[in-house]
């Protein structure tokens, strides 16, 4: 037997009786007469200890043991006499009688320690070295935890896991599909799904009811922090549903798992429309554990700094400010440096302007050569500075400056610290537009998919003011964070039709990608939705860090590569050969 207990089990409780630990030298320690030896698994770290007294054989093949061995040890549980009290088994240790090395390791590139030595390139090639580190295999302990509580509760909700393809068809729209060429048919390729968007539609036809599964999606995208080449998705989609019956069971979902894993009682979730999402915060996925909500000082209903000779704000269409609360005290430096920092190319703003308020009520601002102690009374009654803030204003077009401004806000929030990590703001987006016009190619866009069904009251309106048109769509929003996103779908063919055709497909091109869905169609679609959630993302957020790749066994890099096995890779000759590809 390897082992009669793991390596983070032993108590005060079990001193005097004999045990068998099996793990890896985590760290040794040598004085002279005695030695003392960490050894390491999955469970915690319990101190082994070697006297010369007792068996000096032992000690000296303990004196040769390096970092990372494998090793089996028998001995008896007893008392420490300098206690540990930041590990659960800090008050034993184990008399060692028996030291068995079970294999040897080369000395590892870094340390296998919470806090390591190694860079992240070095830890990614030795990612399995890297997940010996406590902190990173915590973060899949999460992950474990996650998916079973997901398991439970959605099975507990009549949903079905049901498998769908991995080798399916590429289709135009979306991101970019990672494709498999066919052996079997050469000069066909297949593509990995990016979502299992039409199986889903296609199981509801088929009478599934509730469908969900936990499903590793892929998509050909520049990667960022919060995203993968190959990521996970809680997938799920029901019939007979509408909004209000999806919003509320995944919202139920979401509650529960917070409950269980933080053992926080999340508050009911808001709903915004997209529309103040972006007048408000500019960004359809704003991070509400923080106000400093945008006021407009120039906009569809409010002017209040044209025509007093400030070119700036007289050319453009919108001005917009937030209140920074205490931002008064900001230093000349300090201003300097938010300037700066808007106008990187990454923000590519032009500049920004202040007005500060003091503790005597009094009004100063960076433009005070255009603007009376008046005229900056009524940007305060918008803004409604308290004494001591400050506003920043940005000018521009509305869609431009708002984006530019909500950098600067997450900017500021972080700078304040308004953006905890371990507060949790959510919220539902609703009311997406349907379409989005890509200039580029003078054509319509769905913003979320083409199955996407638009508002009932927006209906009439496809055809004649395709870009006024709502989807009935939503996302859910926590922290900043699009944590998932779904819609109510289109189950009627003729609709479906028309969509197409609004996206620029002909009847041929329509059919020749999705004919199979259109045909399924007719065979009785009920009315359904669904919602997908990234599961690395909610990892991520509940583990309280910004990268999921933290949350992924294997991950990639930013280019997409998995240094370790140096994949992507090329293909030999005879493979190329093979696959008619040469
Ligand atoms: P969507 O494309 O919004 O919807 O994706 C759903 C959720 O998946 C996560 N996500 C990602 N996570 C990590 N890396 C990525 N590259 C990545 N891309 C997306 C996000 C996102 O909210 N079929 C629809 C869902 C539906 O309509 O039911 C879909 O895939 O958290």
């Amino acid at each position: 037997m390897y082992r009669t207990h793991n390596c983070g089990e032993l108590r005060i409780s079990e001193v005097g009786i004999n045990v068998t630990l099996s793990g890896w030298v985590a760290k040794t320690r040598l004085l002279g007469s005695m030695a003392f030896v960490d050894i390491r698994d999955r469970y915690g770290i319990t101190q082994l200890a070697f006297n010369e007294e007792t068996n000096n054989e032992m000690l000296s093949k303990a004196e040769n043991l390096g970092r990372e061995f494998v090793i089996q040890v028998e001995g008896r549980v007893s008392e420490r006499s300098s206690k540990n009290q930041n590990i659960g088994t800090g008050e034993i240790e184990i008399i060692v009688s028996n030291l068995i090395i079970l294999n040897e390791s080369k000395t590892p590139p870094f340390t296998i320690e919470t806090e390591t030595d190694g860079g992240d390139d070095l830890r990614m090639q030795y990612r399995y070295l890297d997940l010996r580190r406590d902190v990173v295999r915590k973060n899949l302990e999460l992950r474990h935890r996650l998916a079973q509580l997901v398991r439970n509760y959605l099975s507990g909700e009549s949903f079905l896991e049901v498998e769908t393809p991995v080798l399916i068809k590429s289709t135009p729209e979306g991101a970019r599909d990672f494709v498999v060429p066919s052996r079997l048919n050469p000069g066909s390729w297949y593509a990995l799904p990016q979502s299992p968007q039409t199986f889903k539609q296609l199981l509801m036809v088929s009478g599934f009811d509730r469908y969900f599964q936990i499903v590793k999606c892929f998509r050909d995208e520049d990667l960022r922090a919060d995203r993968q080449p190959e990521f996970t998705q809680i997938d799920c989609e029901m019939s007979f549903v509408d909004q209000e019956d999806v919003l509320n069971l995944f919202e139920g979902m979401m509650r529960h798992l917070f409950k269980e894993i933080k053992g926080i009682e999340l508050p009911e979730f808001p709903r915004m429309t997209y529309a103040d999402a972006m007048k408000f915060y500019g960004n359809d996925k704003p991070d509400t554990r923080f106000g400093m909500k945008f006021v407009a000082l120039k906009g569809e209903d409010i002017d209040v700094v044209s025509g007093k000779g400030f070119g700036v704000f007289d050319s453009v269409d919108s001005v917009v400010s937030i209140k920074v609360p205490g931002g008064a005290t900001y230093t000349r430096k300090q201003i300097d440096a938010l300037v700066d920092w808007v106008k990187r190319p990454q923000v590519g703003a032009s500049g920004l302007i202040w007005v500060k308020k003091d503790d005597q009520g009094n009004l100063k601002s960076s433009v005070d050569k255009f603007y009376s102690a008046d005229d900056l009374k009524m940007w305060d009654n918008a803004l409604e500075l308290n004494n001591g803030d400050m506003g920043l204003l940005m000018a521009g077009a509305y869609g431009k400056v708002h984006k530019q401004m909500s950098e600067l806000r997450l900017h500021i929030g972080a700078e304040l610290g308004l953006r905890k990590p371990d507060e949790f703001s959510p919220l539902w987006v609703v009311n997406f537009p349907l379409l989005e016009f890509d200039e580029d190619q003078n054509r319509y866009h769905a913003m979320h998919h083409p199955f996407t069904s638009p508002l009932k009251e927006h209906r009439d309106l496809l055809m004649s003011n395709p870009a006024d048109v709502n989807a009935n769509a939503y996302d859910m929003v926590i922290n900043g964070v699009e944590i998932g996103g779904g819609s109510i779908r289109i189950h009627d063919q003729d609709l479906q039709a028309k969509m197409f055709e609004l996206l620029g497909f002909s009847e041929e091109e329509a059919k020749a990608q999705f004919g199979f869905l259109m045909n399924a169609f007719q065979y009785g679609a009920p009315p359904h939705g669904g919602i997908a959630l990234g599961f690395d993302r909610l990892c991520s957020l509940m583990g309280g860090s910004e990268s999921i790749r933290d949350f992924i066994a294997f991950p990639k890099n930013n280019s997409g590569r998995d240094i370790m096995i140096d994949a992507p890779a090329p293909l030999t000759k005879d493979q190329l050969e093979d696959l008619e590809l040469n």
